[in-house]
């Protein structure tokens, strides 16, 4: 039996039209432009607007626009996973509310929160069941709108993030490309510095609830670029070191769209030049489980077949970790 890799052989992103930039955030708290910018490199977000309007509708166009692009009919596709934190519903499933919005007739999906580690996380599971030989056209989905969990009048969270989806198809292939490596990390240490309060089982929403506005997501920023930092930079060497590679053998280096500072301290502590690292913050912010996948999307166009490609994320738990693949196209 051959070895069969999971090959990424096509990605497609989605964002709103909408627009929230530095200069309207001055209108609603206590910020300004230039404290954005030298702070989170951020200058622009996208926001989904629309009654009714949810995570689905963005993944609807992201994966419908990758399956157009590919050739690919919609009946091939077997499973979707949905990494995303801001589900349309608890229940049911985005992504099961994805296949049927979209007429994926043969597939079966789930989500899977891993905060901004989504989209590395739901790599590394559909990874396994292409490897198994089960499944042979799985979807991987990030998307979020952040805007529906972000409180407005909170300085510390609104300037950061914005909406957005990307998606990924993963194929076997028997060449020696695909997902090579995964290092995927937890702790839940970090609940306390990156949280939304109520909502779920432990907190139901209630009147109360949502007067304190308990329903929002709440960070303290500091101690989570700390530990952004040392997290990706430390799980990056841990896969360059297990699979035998040094900074030179990586083309691109994706990492998870947070905070401009903290993908350069990244960079700068790996010793990876800048101009082998993808970053788009400035346009979209931070669209967490999104962020890799529009990276992807934006940077499509210049990987070539067996670049090496390093994935890393931080988030939300904490989660963290890096994926390692060779470009299969
Ligand atoms: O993706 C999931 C994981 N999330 C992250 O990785 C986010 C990690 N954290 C960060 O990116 C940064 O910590 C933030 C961008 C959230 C904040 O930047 P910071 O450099 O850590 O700022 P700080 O919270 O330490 O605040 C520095 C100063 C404070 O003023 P004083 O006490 O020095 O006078 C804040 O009150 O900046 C003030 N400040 C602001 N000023 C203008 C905090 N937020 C703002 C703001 N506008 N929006």
């Amino acid at each position: 039996m051959p070895n069969i890799n999971a090959a990424i052989t096509a990605v497609h992103a989605w964002v709103p039209e909408d627009i929230l930039s530095n200069k309207d955030l001055e209108k609603m708290v206590d910020t300004n432009d230039e404290w954005i910018r030298t702070r989170t490199g951020i200058e622009e977000r996208r926001i989904l607007k629309g009654e009714g309007l949810a995570t689905s509708d963005m993944a609807v166009e992201a994966v419908g626009q990758l399956l157009e692009k590919k050739g690919i009919a919609k009946e091939e596709i077997e499973l979707v996973i949905f990494a995303t934190v801001t589900p349309d519903t608890t229940m049911p499933d985005t992504a099961n509310t994805l296949c049927t919005k979209l007429g994926l007739t043969n597939a079966y999906g789930f989500d899977l929160n891993a905060a901004c580690s989504g989209f590395i996380y739901a790599i590394t599971v559909g990874n396994q069941f292409i490897k198994s030989g089960t499944h042979k056209k799985v979807i991987v989905v990030g998307g979020d709108k952040m805007s529906s969990i972000i409180d407005y009048e909170d300085r510390a969270t609104c300037i950061i993030f914005g909406d957005g989806c990307g998606a990924v198809l993963l194929e076997p292939t028997i060449e020696s490309v695909g997902v090579q490596d995964s290092i995927l990390k937890g702790d839940g240490v970090g609940r306390e510095f990156l949280y939304i309060t109520s909502g779920g089982s432990k907190v139901p929403n209630t009147v109360e609830t949502i007067k304190n506005k308990d329903n929002f997501v709440r960070q303290n920023g500091a101690p989570v670029f700390k530990a952004a930092v040392k997290g990706m930079s430390n799980v990056v060497s841990e896969l360059l070191e297990k699979n035998n590679l040094g900074i030179d053998d990586i083309s691109w280096l994706i990492p998870h769209q947070a905070n401009k500072r903290i993908i350069t301290s990244v960079a700068n502590s790996l010793k990876f030049p800048m101009e082998k690292v993808t970053m788009n913050i400035h346009k979209y912010g931070n669209t967490t489980a999104a962020t890799i996948p529009l990276c992807m999307w934006e940077w499509e166009d210049q990987f070539k077949k067996g670049d090496y490609i390093i994935l890393t994320a931080f988030g939300g738990g904490f989660t963290w970790g890096a994926v390692l693949i060779k470009w299969a196209y």
